[in-house]
């Protein structure tokens, strides 16, 4: 998405290219070394509320700086901590995401593994707003992450759907992370009625638009309590094979130096696997959310 015939001036310098997908834009016209100003935060602001997921390329930052930037968008979230890891004691913010081992230990998580879709710490009952993820190293091929759009995926619905699921909630497993591994601490589930999490409704009202979007969270071990089992999983495979078609999917192909910003509530996403002998690391912060109540 280079800037192009197609960019977008949003005013303050900030021109926005969008993907000519469902979601995404690039975004240029940001000088990441100095303070941003409120007229360009507001263009910017502006522009991810129109595409949900924001590129900015060729960009260089410290944890401070991402930091500083996430910021611009709400409170800060600690960072989850991985599987089989332990927190970043220096900067709690800044979560490290990497297949790189060092020493026989793993400096961050996920590996490199394929990651299912998901929304962000969806298992907690106040899931984080917005991600922010910037790239330092990145494998030849593989390691794409891919968004959807979950307000278009509402839209799209059958009128009998939207009708079917505006009063049910779904329960979000917490004892697996996106890559699949148990998180420490927790049981492997044998029956997704008794899964740990957080219950959400499947449809929200976005904070900030007001558009309503699907809210799934992540498949593996998820219910909806009220309904039979086997209707429930009936329900959610309808729903995650509409919501994840690719008409409603961008993918980003990591360069050295891609800040991707994302709405974790309008959006989910996954990444695909890559060379395990190829190394990827990124830093990932993210803003505190809300409660989410009935549309
Ligand atoms: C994530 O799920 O936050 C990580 C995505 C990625 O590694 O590309």
């Amino acid at each position: 998405m280079p800037l192009d015939s197609t960019a977008v001036h949003y005013g303050a310098g900030v021109h926005v290219t969008p993907s000519g997908a469902a979601l995404a834009a690039d975004v240029t016209g940001l000088d990441f070394s100095k303070p941003l100003s409120a007229n360009t935060m507001e263009a910017v602001k502006r522009a991810w509320a129109d595409h949900l997921v924001l590129r900015f390329r060729g960009v260089s930052l410290t944890d401070e700086a991402l930091m500083a930037f996430s910021r611009h968008f709400g409170t800060l979230d600690r960072a989850p901590i991985p599987a089989g890891e332990r927190a970043d004691p220096v900067r709690g913010y800044v979560l490290t995401i990497s297949n790189i081992v060092v020493d026989g230990k793993p400096i961050g998580g996920l590996g490199a593994y394929e990651s299912v879709w998901h929304t962000d710490m969806s298992y907690l009952d106040e899931p984080p707003y917005a991600s922010f993820l910037f790239s330092v190293e990145v494998p030849p091929s593989g390691g794409d992450t891919g968004f959807c759009n979950m307000a278009v995926a509402y839209e799209t619905l059958p009128a009998a759907t939207k009708a079917r699921i505006a009063d049910l909630s779904c329960k979000h497993d917490s004892s697996r992370n996106s890559a699949g591994e148990l998180r420490r601490g927790f049981r492997e589930v044998e029956d997704p009625r008794e899964a740990p999490g957080a219950v959400h409704p499947l449809v929200i009202r976005h904070p900030a638009s007001g558009k309503i979007c699907l809210f799934l969270g992540r498949r593996r071990n998820a219910y909806i309590p009220g309904l039979e089992l086997v209707e429930s999983e009936a329900l959610l495979d309808d729903l995650w094979a509409h919501a994840t078609q690719p008409a409603f999917c961008w993918y980003q192909q990591w360069q050295v130096g891609d800040l991707v910003m994302w709405d974790n509530f309008a959006t989910m996403h996954r990444r695909d696997s890559f060379d395990p002998t190829t190394r990827r690391l990124l830093r990932r912060t993210q803003v505190s959310g809300v409660r989410h109540g009935r549309v």
